[in-house]
């Protein structure tokens, strides 16, 4: 397994609080100076070879991470043993709950064991992934305190920026928010042949949001306010530290942003203005690089920024930050917090960029990336509508809640086939004042990816979109797309081979664990 020079964690913890705690802890950061060219394991160059397998386990257990100075927090994580093939593709995080960061090639085969060491039921689900029923983490596969479950399966996805969390039945949002989630970065042959920024220069950088108590623990209750709202932060955690700070060298960069949080969207933007370059998404590189003002990025949303930090001076700093919009009624409820969150939408600090170091290199921004092979929507032969809404604290699809074994006729498709699917955000069903909230619904499918055929909103709620929807980045293709209140979103998606039951749902994990899932079988 890749332990972490000094430089490294740096490089993917930034500077924050828990840096300059763990800094009293000398063996882990007593390692030699990692020259720039290990920060990357060097078997991830260039190479047509296909790769050995990779087996690892998976430990979910608990543990401790130092996040704000002084106590540590107590967490649930994942711990990584390499135990066949490259150890140097598996990064651990030293001093934080986030992780392992996975590194695999498109036509690799993964083997992981995941051992249950938490005190209750857990399943790992590959978020993003094209793969078989039996490895998609499904409620229904979760296992016991003290039990194993296998996963086999072989990389179909294209290379880009996945992820994985717990999936077990109510208890998701709870389990990633203690800390479970860690990224699998998958590289293929066409990524490596674009020419973008790599090893010290490709930064991961996973964003979520927490509520801590006066003794720096994590504080998570599923009061009524969470449940109808999903569970909002006042403390912006990035790659799990606070007030994160990272030191740049003064030339491009490629960011790979996850927004891990469970209920939180961030509108992304440079504090200078800077317009963002955005190369990637959900399922990896885009056709072309494409402008956005800002970057709407919803729970479990993936994007991908080509940021060229030679535009500044040394010595200055710009930060990442996320402005203010409004996409839910949650106002009229006095505030819209839960126990100490921030409301949706506030504006934030994210990340704090200093450009310190001298460039190495200065590539240029690629005009092509990559090749999507988009399907072409003429050749759909379904179309099907499902209905979000919630029902006070309740989630529906449908009219239906989550049942571990139930699919409805319109819940059936053959494999391989290519269908639209319109995910509609129905705002407003229910009773009273709460039955009148609207909010927003980030709509993720299992087992496949998309693209975005079209959007619209209802005009009573046109205004409330047009504060986030010049931040939608469709182009490219996408296995969560946020519908806002009012709006109908259709997507193009082609099955799988792959026959079994998979699941789409609601990404905020509250409306999740509160039912806004249902199953989907490939038949
Ligand atoms: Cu990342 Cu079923 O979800
Ligand atoms: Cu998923
Ligand atoms: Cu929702």
């Amino acid at each position: 397994m890749k332990k972490l020079s000094r430089r490294d964690f740096i490089r993917l913890m930034g500077l924050g609080a828990g840096a300059a705690a763990l800094n009293a802890c000398q063996p882990i950061l007593n390692l030699p100076a990692a020259p720039t060219s290990t920060l990357i394991p060097p078997t991830l160059a260039v190479t047509t070879a296909p790769r050995p397998p990779l087996e690892f386990t998976l430990r979910a257990d608990k543990g401790e991470a130092s996040i704000l100075s002084g106590t540590k927090t107590r967490v649930w994580q994942y711990h990584p043993t390499v135990t066949g093939g490259d150890e140097n593709a598996i990064q651990t995080l030293p001093g934080t709950y986030l992780g392992p960061i996975i590194h695999a090639w498109r036509g690799q085969t993964l083997r992981v064991h995941l051992e249950n060491a938490l005190p209750e039921p857990t399943i790992v689900h590959w978020h993003g992934l094209r793969i078989p029923e039996e490895a998609d983490g499904h409620p229904r596969l979760a296992i016991d305190t003290g039990q194993t479950y296998d996963y086999e399966f072989t990389i179909v996805n294209r290379a880009g920026t996945y992820w994985f969390h717990p999936h077990p039945h109510m208890r998701t949002g709870a389990q990633a928010y203690f800390g479970m989630a860690g990224l699998l970065i998958i590289h293929d042959d066409e990524e490596q042949a674009a020419g973008l920024p790599s090893g010290a220069f490709d930064l991961p950088l996973v964003i979520q949001d927490r509520v801590f108590d006066a003794d720096n623990q994590l504080l998570y209750n599923a009061s009524m306010m969470d449940a109808m709202q999903g569970f909002l932060g006042d403390t912006v955690l990035v790659n799990g530290q606070a007030n994160f700070r990272l030191p740049v060298a003064a030339q491009p960069h490629r960011l790979r942003l996850l927004n891990g949080s469970n209920a939180r969207i961030y509108k992304l933007a440079f504090s200078d203005g800077s317009p963002l370059t955005v190369i990637g998404s959900d399922g990896g590189l885009l056709q072309t690089p494409v402008t956005r003002e800002y970057v709407a990025l919803a729970p479990a949303e993936r994007v991908e920024l080509w940021v060229d930090f030679s535009r500044y001076k040394q010595g200055e700093t710009v930060k990442l930050i996320s402005q203010e919009f409004v996409s839910s009624t949650e106002g009229m409820m006095g505030g819209g917090m839960g126990m100490g969150g921030l409301p949706q939408g506030i504006p934030l600090n994210l990340a704090e960029f200093s450009i310190e170091q001298e460039a190495t290199d200065s590539p240029a921004l690629p005009p092509a990336l990559s090749n999507p092979n988009f399907d072409h929507p003429e050749d759909s032969s379904a179309a099907r509508r499902f209905e979000f809404a919630m029902q006070g604290m309740i989630g529906t699809i449908n009219g239906l809640q989550f049942d571990m074994e139930n699919v409805t006729d319109n819940e059936t498709v053959k494999a391989g086939a290519l269908e639209t699917w319109e995910f509609a955000n129905i705002p407003g069903r229910g009773m009273g004042m709460m039955g009148n909230m609207a909010q927003p619904h980030p709509v993720h499918m299992h087992g496949v990816q998309f693209q975005v055929l079209s959007r619209k909103v209802d005009s009573a709620y046109q205004s409330m979109a047009d504060t986030l929807s010049a931040g939608f980045v469709d182009d490219g293709w996408k296995d969560t797309v946020l519908t806002l209140p009012g709006m109908t979103v259709q997507v193009l998606v082609r099955f799988s081979e792959y026959t079994g039951l998979y699941m789409y749902h609601c990404h905020n994990l509250e409306h999740e664990d509160n039912g806004m899932m249902r199953n989907f079988r490939v038949a």
